[in-house]
């Protein structure tokens, strides 16, 4: 299976992104080892997770109307969100990914309340794979080897904050995401 979405994700995306999805497995695939995950679900997860990244919008709409995807209006207002979305529908009836696969890859972009650890590598391998490069990266690499939801919880600050600069709608599941791991973090002091 794993030769097959390497095949196909290569083939629905831009050499960058491709590239970008082989090394979120790399990097996810060490996250796994670490906190105790199968690495080859990890990997295989991780490789799949932005394979919708490179549709337009009206693809989108187009494939969630035909796969009877209810999208909110939020959903909708979070164009980025919209590729997890569907790159998760296509994996669960392509692959037949299990619900806490496709789990992970629908809420990649957002994060959730809850989250498994399988959406939690995902999430942070996204955000720290090794051709990411912004300010505090290297504290979240080695944040995310020493205490995981505190990298999640770094990565959702770092992106609320970008969306609040640039004056963006956030995600009411970021916003639960942060606030359920504030509560754990205040609950474990
Ligand atoms: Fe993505
Ligand atoms: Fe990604």
């Amino acid at each position: 299976m794993e030769e097959e979405i390497k095949k196909d994700v290569q083939s629905m995306l831009t050499p960058f992104r491709y590239e970008h999805c082989v090394r979120t497995a790399k990097k996810a695939e060490e996250l796994a080892i670490r906190w105790g995950y199968s690495p080859k679900i990890a990997r295989i997860v991780a490789l799949a997770h932005d394979m919708a990244k490179d549709l337009s919008y009206e693809q989108y709409i187009q494939y969630a109307q035909e796969n009877e995807i209810i999208l909110s209006k939020e959903d909708k207002l979070v164009k980025v969100h919209l590729h997890g979305i569907i790159a998760a529908k296509m994996c669960e009836k392509k692959y037949q990914f299990t619900k806490e696969m496709t789990d992970a890859i629908f809420y990649h972009t957002t994060a959730r309340d809850n989250m498994t650890l399988l959406d939690k590598i995902i999430y942070v391998a996204d955000k720290i794979e090794d051709g990411r490069d912004y300010e505090g990266i290297e504290e979240l690499r080695i944040m995310a080897m020493q205490n995981l939801d505190e990298a999640i919880l770094e990565s959702i600050h770092y992106s609320i904050k970008k969306c609040i600069k640039q004056q963006k709608y956030i995600h009411s599941l970021s916003i639960v995401a942060r606030n359920d791991l504030l509560s754990k973090r205040s609950n474990r002091i």
